[in-house]
C-alpha cells in the first residue's frame, strides 16, 4: 500500500462475481466530483467466505461496502442494525462500517424510484405496475414502488408460490396481487412492466406474457449491459412506448450509498451522460 493509499478511506463492491463491475468507476467520478478522498475496490467472495470477507475489511479499516449478488439477503446476518428501507426489503446493499459497528442500508429502491421518477419523469401515482420476477430484485423495490401509490402491483413469477408469498408479505403496505404468467395473458395491458428476474442474465429466455405490452406500455429492465438485454429486445417487438435498462438505477443507488458514507449526494447527470445508459 502507498502511502497517499493509505490515508484514503477504503470502500468497495463485494460480491461474486464482481469483475465487470462499473461501481468503481462510477464511485470515482462522484467522488472526483465533490474532492472526497477515497478508495473503492472489487472483492470477490464466494458465499461461504462472505463473514470473513467483510469482518477483515473492517478489521483494516474499511468504511462501507456495497453489496452485490448473491450476498444481499445473506449479509443482513452478519450486520449490527438494520435501516427501515433494508429490514422492508430484507435485503442490503450497502454497509457503513466502523470499528465498533456494520449498519445495513437498502437503496436499490430508491435509486429505481429515482431513475423512474427524476431522469425519466414518470408518475407512478395510480398506474397498473406488473413486476416480473419474485426473487429478491423484485422484492427490494416493492416497499419504495407502493410507497408512490400506484393503483395496483401484479407480481408474476414462474413459481406462483414466490409470487404469493411476496404478495402476502406487502399486501398490508397497499394493493399487490400475485399472478402466473399465463393468467397475466388473460388481463388488460398493463402501464408499466418491470423485469426483475434473472432470466437475460442467465442466458434464459423466460416465458413473459406477450398480453402485458401495448402501445402505450413502459418497460424497464431492472437488469443492463453494453448491449440490449433480451427483456428490452422482447418488449420493442412487442412495440412498448419506452424501455429503459438498469443503468440508470445503478447510478442512483450508488449514489445514495454514497450520500450514506459521505453525506454528499453526488450530482448524477455527468455519470449518466458519461455511461452507456439505454
Ligand atoms: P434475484 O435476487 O436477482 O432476484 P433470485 O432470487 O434467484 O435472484 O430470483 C430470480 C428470479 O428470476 C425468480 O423470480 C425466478 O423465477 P422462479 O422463482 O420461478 O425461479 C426468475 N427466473 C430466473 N430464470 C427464469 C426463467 N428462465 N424464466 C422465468 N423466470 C426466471
Amino acid at each position: 500500500m502507498s502511502d497517499q493509499t493509505a490515508i484514503l478511506d477504503r470502500y468497495g463492491l463485494i460480491g461474486y462475481p464482481v469483475k465487470h463491475s462499473k461501481s468503481p468507476v462510477i464511485h470515482k467520478l462522484f467522488a472526483d466530483q465533490s474532492d472526497q478522498q477515497m478508495t473503492y475496490e472489487l472483492l470477490s467472495a464466494r458465499p461461504e467466505d462472505l463473514e470473513n470477507a467483510v469482518r477483515k475489511f473492517q478489521r483494516n479499516g474499511g468504511r462501507g461496502l456495497n453489496v452485490t449478488v448473491p450476498h444481499k439477503a445473506a449479509v443482513t446476518r452478519l450486520v449490527d442494525e438494520m435501516s427501515e428501507e433494508a429490514s422492508i426489503a430484507g435485503a442490503v446493499n450497502t454497509l457503513a462500517i466502523s470499528p465498533e459497528k456494520i449498519v445495513g442500508h437498502n437503496t436499490d429502491g430508491v435509486g429505481l424510484v429515482r431513475d423512474i421518477t427524476t431522469n425519466w419523469k414518470y408518475e407512478v401515482l395510480n398506474k397498473r405496475i406488473l413486476v416480473l420476477g419474485a426473487g429478491g430484485a423484485a422484492q427490494g423495490i416493492q416497499g419504495t414502488l407502493l410507497a408512490l401509490d400506484p393503483s395496483l402491483i401484479t407480481i408474476a413469477n414462474r413459481s406462483i408460490a414466490k409470487a404469493e408469498a411476496l404478495a402476502g408479505h406487502f399486501g398490508m403496505l397497499g394493493n399487490v396481487e400475485a399472478k402466473r404468467f399465463t393468467e397475466v395473458n388473460k388481463l388488460e395491458p398493463f402501464d408499466l412492466v418491470i423485469n426483475a428476474t434473472s432470466a437475460g442474465v442467465k442466458g434464459e429466455q423466460a416465458p413473459f406474457p406477450r398480453a402485458a405490452i401495448a402501445a402505450k406500455t413502459v418497460c424497464y429492465d431492472l437488469s443492463y449491459g453494453f448491449s440490449e438485454t433480451p427483456f428490452i429486445t422482447w418488449a420493442k417487438s412487442l412495440e412498448a412506448e419506452t424501455t429503459r435498462s438498469g443503468w440508470g438505477m445503478l447510478i442512483e443507488q450508488a449514489a445514495e450509498s454514497f450520500k450514506i458514507w459521505r453525506d454528499v449526494l453526488p450530482d448524477t447527470a455527468p455519470v449518466l451522460k458519461q455511461l452507456p445508459v439505454t
